[in-house]
């Protein structure tokens, strides 16, 4: 069950960026050597970085912050899906957030 969720997450994942990122390929400074990571799509840093700063703007104004720590990843896909709409993140912006939580997240 665990490892069927786990693998839901990578590949809704691997859905929402390689859609997200391709109307706009320009990826800043890739350190790609290996070659295979080309062909797999990888959640990029910037998207955990972006993702972080609209947790920080977005997820505060009616609560309490919560640090992506206090849940595991199951949790967060489903706090994710309610809270987007209430703080007004588009798909892209959401699917940012929820690298970023999901980086960050309770094992
Ligand atoms: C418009 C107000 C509003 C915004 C904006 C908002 N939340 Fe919430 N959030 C709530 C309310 C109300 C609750 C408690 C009631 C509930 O769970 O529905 C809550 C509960 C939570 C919880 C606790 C869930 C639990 O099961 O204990 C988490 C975590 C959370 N929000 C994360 C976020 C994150 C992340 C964002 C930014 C994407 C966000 N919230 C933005 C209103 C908001």
């Amino acid at each position: 069950m665990k490892r069927i969720y786990l693998s839901s997450v990578v590949v809704f994942l691997t859905i929402t960026f390689t859609l997200s990122c391709a109307s706009k390929t320009t990826p800043t400074s890739t350190p790609s050597t290996d070659v295979s990571v080309v062909s797999k799509p990888v959640i990029s840093e910037a998207a955990i970085l972006a993702g972080h700063q609209l947790f920080d703007q977005n997820c505060s104004k009616c609560h309490r912050l919560f640090s992506p720590t206090e849940f595991n990843g199951k949790r967060w896909v489903r706090i994710i899906d309610e809270m987007a709409p209430r703080a007004r993140l588009n798909a892209e912006d959401k699917s940012k957030v929820l690298a970023f939580v999901l980086s960050n997240a309770k094992k």
